[in-house]
């Protein structure tokens, strides 16, 4: 049994960020149905194609697990399904742009009135204010939310990262907001809104950069780069380059072959604790007792130095031997790592972190699986559904539709041409 096994998902998400979060249920074992509008689906289904015809990675990555029905929620007939669907099911989750389901007819009391066990799941760019109205994507979200003014150099314009805080990010908070309730729900019996929105998402991920907010007006932040380098602080928190945030200063390296290789780098981080065996590695045993370095604050003016000099040391090895090394010392680094190194790497495929999957039309492809691990319910990752793939399947077994019902809907245009008619012709 899985630990969702049971829950019934109504997956009215788009794009990415509400994707994520039922991807992840779905991988919990709910069963996740999403709806798709007839002929075109999930936008992500054509965008950045690499076979012709075939489901994007884009798509195929996010919606792993899933059932595909397609519903036209605009048409009278497609609506009184929907209808039916939000009776039975337990959660509904939906990121359309604000105010988009209760143009459908779908408002919050609405849904309730069809069914007071319900949870509506919603992600929004914003929460209640002045931009509560704007539609928003992961870039948006990471400017608005805090990470771009706090990525990158000082030097340099604001950076939006690799990681999609904003989408994948406010994903998870969401599936958290969804089995909480879940789980209020066995008590109280009720329903109820959960909702999460990207720009908050990414500022709960940036909550170390408002804690150095408030502490810069109390004085420099001393650990940034910027302070031993002499360059005075604004009043709003800077870029801080490769700076660790958490107070110990780390910086990226170059290691071996890094002229050619824009990977060869590693993160070194000269934790208090552990300076004596850093200087022993490097070569620099006299640091440990010289005043001039053997104290973190007197470290702080001279990090610059400190990391060159370290870097002349990181630069004769590759990352993997650094990596080995420090190590051995209990010395924390972090090799980067590239995706062609994560993709092939044998430990992620070992627990199924990275996996293979097969698909009809594209083939084999790699996937990043679930990150969650329950030890009494293992994810299987499953390909993603075809566009309304189970249509049929979910009229008849889980609406219980009889043959006439079933031809009655499709005549309406509500659901587009099933698969089996399609399929026959
Ligand atoms: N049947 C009929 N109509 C459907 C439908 C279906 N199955 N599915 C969607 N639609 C309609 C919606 O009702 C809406 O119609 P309306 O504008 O006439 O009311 C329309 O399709 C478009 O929905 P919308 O959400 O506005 O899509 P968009 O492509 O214009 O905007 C986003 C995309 C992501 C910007 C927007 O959905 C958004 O801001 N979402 C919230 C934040 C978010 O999750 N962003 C990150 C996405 S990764």
């Amino acid at each position: 049994m899985k630990a969702l096994e049971g829950v019934k998902i109504l997956d009215f998400t788009h794009v990415q960020s509400g994707p994520t979060c039922t991807q992840l249920l779905a991988w919990f074992g709910a069963d996740v149905i999403k709806v798709e509008r007839p002929g075109e689906g999930d936008i992500t289904r054509g965008q950045l194609r690499d076979i012709p015809g075939v489901d994007s990675l884009y798509f195929t990555m996010l919606n792993h697990n899933k059932r595909s029905i397609t519903l036209d929620t605009k048409n009278p007939e497609g609506k009184k399904v929907l209808e039916q669907l939000v009776k039975i099911c337990d959660v509904m989750v939906e990121n359309f742009a604000p105010g988009a389901l209760d143009r459908m007819g779908f408002s919050w009391a609405r849904i309730q009135e069809l069914n007071p066990r319900i949870i509506l799941a919603s992600i929004k760019g914003f929460g209640p204010g002045p931009y509560e109205d704007c539609k928003v994507y992961e870039n948006v979200a990471q400017c608005t939310g805090g990470a771009a003014s706090t990525t990158g150099f000082r030097d340099g314009p604001p950076l939006v990262t690799g990681a999609q805080i904003g989408d994948s990010g406010t994903g998870l908070h969401l599936a958290l907001g969804i089995v909480t309730a879940l789980f209020q729900r066995t008590n109280t019996g009720r329903g109820q809104r959960v909702t999460a929105a990207m720009q908050d998402g990414v500022l709960n991920l940036c909550r170390v950069k408002l804690r150095d907010q408030q502490r810069l007006a109390r004085g420099p932040l001393t650990e940034y780069s910027q302070y031993g380098e002499g360059v005075p602080f604004g009043d709003a928190v800077p870029r801080a380059g490769n700076d660790s945030g958490g107070g110990q200063p780390g910086r990226i390296l170059k290691c071996k072959g890094w002229e050619t290789d824009p990977n060869a780098y590693i993160y070194f981080i000269t934790q208090a604790p552990v300076w004596e065996k850093i200087c022993d590695v490097i070569g620099k045993p006299g640091w440990k007792t010289d005043p001039e370095y053997a104290k973190p604050a007197a470290r702080l003016p001279k990090l610059n130095h400190i990391f060159e000099t370290i870097e002349e040391w990181t630069k004769t090895k590759t990352k993997f031997e650094v990596m080995e090394i420090l190590n051995n010392y209990d010395i924390p680094c972090g090799p980067i790592l590239s995706m062609k190194e994560l993709a092939e790497e044998p430990s992620l495929r070992d627990t199924g972190t990275i996996v293979e999957v097969d698909h009809p039309t594209r083939g084999k492809y790699l996937s990043v699986g679930n990150p969650i691990k329950l030890s009494d319910s293992p994810a299987d990752v499953t390909r993603s559904p075809l566009l309304g793939e189970h249509t049929e399947e979910i009229l008849r077994q889980v609406l219980g539709y009889s043959d006439a019902d079933v031809r009655r809907v499709e005549s309406s245009g509500a659901v587009g041409q099933l698969a089996s008619h399609a399929a026959a012709q």
